[in-house]
């Protein structure tokens, strides 16, 4: 059975922790989307540090597991190269068990120039991206005639001339745009591809082919989303969004295998809801609500530390997100996080000049002046982290688990408490 796993919220559902799981049985895990402003933290086992992986798709941390890069990621090599040599560190071995797709776009120096030029220019109006030069890179892909492309990698002298040309572009823009007066070398960059091109040469192949040889075999996939659906360049909160289709919708054409081949999507959700970054956020609470969450959740962001905003679990966004992305199944994560409060609290409607929206609505204007109408259920107190079955959850867990799914029509099939692999409940 080939699986897509999807962020429902803004991110950092716990998509990592879900695809490690699900690797154990995938004979392919593939990443599709996004680029390093992802970060998928991996916990084995209470004994052992977490894995923070970007680029890398969790599947890596198993062996037996052919692991798959893209054509709709944007792929920083430093990043990956950084991430391969710290998995060696820790005896986990990449070669041979990671291919990247040849169509994926590069990352460059001058796209993470781009985003914090850009951020800081915006001031009060930014974004709140995460500096990797994930809008700048995927802005190039558009305008095709700045794109470098992972393939570029194999034929150094074309690249060479390319980037002479791209870089004097880059720095005439900065120069005019933001005043600056510290031009990249195209020359520095170069050499740092030369050295990308003799490391990631010998994976980089056509992913497409590659994965439609795999269906053809009937091997298993597993396809790990990147960022949350709330976070689609289409069907997010924009402009508060990242600049790829990080929702289902995004599967077919980051991958080239139609979606019609996955016979389930599952989308992660929090049992509450984060957002890193700005933008509308209608359950957010800025309080001491909000606090609690994220000291128990430890809600930071694993790429860039910042902390996350928290608030209470809003099933018009998720009830959106299951929509556009045929959403079949739901995890739901970190219901042990909620141990301790009183009362939890669901949002079921928006209320906006005197209407009630049950639909999530298209302009972030909108969501920002929206008022949360919530359905309130009783709290529980007992530390979920070491049980073992949904049975063994307190009634009031077992009820706010029922009660989202009953809002949500959609089935919960698992169920987190905890970051730990074991700490993981099937229904
Ligand atoms: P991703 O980007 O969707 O992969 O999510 P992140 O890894 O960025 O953030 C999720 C965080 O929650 C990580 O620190 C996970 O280890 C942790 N986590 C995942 N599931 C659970 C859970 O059920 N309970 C708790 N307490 N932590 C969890
Ligand atoms: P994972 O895969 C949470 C957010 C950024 C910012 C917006 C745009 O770990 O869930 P970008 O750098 O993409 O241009 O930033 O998107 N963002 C994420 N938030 N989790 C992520 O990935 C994110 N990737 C991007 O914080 O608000
Ligand atoms: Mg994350």
């Amino acid at each position: 059975m080939n699986t897509c796993v999807v962020g429902l919220q803004w991110g950092d559902e716990g998509k990592g922790k879900i695809a490690d799981i699900l690797s154990e049985s995938a004979d392919y895990v593939v990443r599709y989307s996004g680029g390093a402003n992802a970060g998928h933290s991996v916990v084995r086992s209470s004994d052992e540090e977490a894995f923070a992986l970007h680029l890398l798709p969790s599947g890596i941390l198993r062996e037996n597991v052919q692991c798959v890069i893209t054509n709709g990621v944007v792929l920083d090599a430093e990043i990956l190269l950084g991430e391969i040599d710290g998995l060696a560190k820790r005896d986990i071995k990449v070669g041979e068990n990671l291919k990247i797709s040849g169509r994926a776009h590069l990352v460059m120096d001058y796209h993470k120039k781009q985003d914090q030029l850009s951020e800081e220019a915006l001031g009060k109006a930014k974004i709140g991206t995460t500096i990797r030069g994930i809008g700048p890179c995927y802005g190039d892909k558009i305008a095709r005639s700045t794109a470098i492309r992972v393939a570029d990698l194999l034929h150094l002298d074309l690249l060479k001339e390319k980037l002479e040309r791209i870089v004097n572009i880059k720095n005439t823009y900065f120069n005019a745009l933001y005043n600056d007066t510290d031009p990249l070398d195209a020359a520095v960059l170069f050499e740092k591809c030369q050295q990308w091109a003799e490391r990631l040469g010998p994976m980089i192949l056509d992913s497409t082919e590659l994965l439609h040889r795999a269906l053809d075999e009937n091997k298993s996939m597993l396809f790990e989303g990147a960022q949350g659906t709330l976070l689609d360049l289409d069907h997010g909160t924009f402009p508060f969004v990242t600049s790829s289709n990080s929702s289902a919708v995004g599967l077919a054409a980051a991958t080239g295998i139609p979606s019609s081949a996955v016979e389930r999507f599952l989308g992660i959700a929090k049992a509450y809801t984060s957002r890193v970054g700005a933008g509308p956020f209608p359950t957010e609470q800025d309080n001491e609500t909000g606090n609690l969450i994220r000291e128990k959740g430890h809600e930071y962001g694993t790429t860039t530390g910042r902390p996350r905003r928290c608030g209470w679990f809003d099933a018009v966004s998720v009830g959106y997100s299951i929509k556009i992305g045929g959403i079949n199944e739901i995890a739901l994560l970190h219901v042990d996080t909620l141990s301790g409060m009183k009362e939890l609290k669901i949002c079921t409607a928006y209320k906006y000049k005197g209407e009630t929206l049950t639909f999530f609505p298209a302009e972030a204007d909108v969501l920002e002046n929206v008022e949360c109408v919530y359905e309130t259920l009783p709290g529980f107190d007992e530390d979920l982290s070491g049980m073992t079955s949904f049975e063994q959850l307190p009634t009031n867990a077992q009820y706010y688990v029922k009660a989202l799914e009953k809002i949500l029509e959609t089935p919960i099939k698992i169920i987190g408490v905890g970051p730990g692999r074991h700490q993981t409940l099937f229904r």
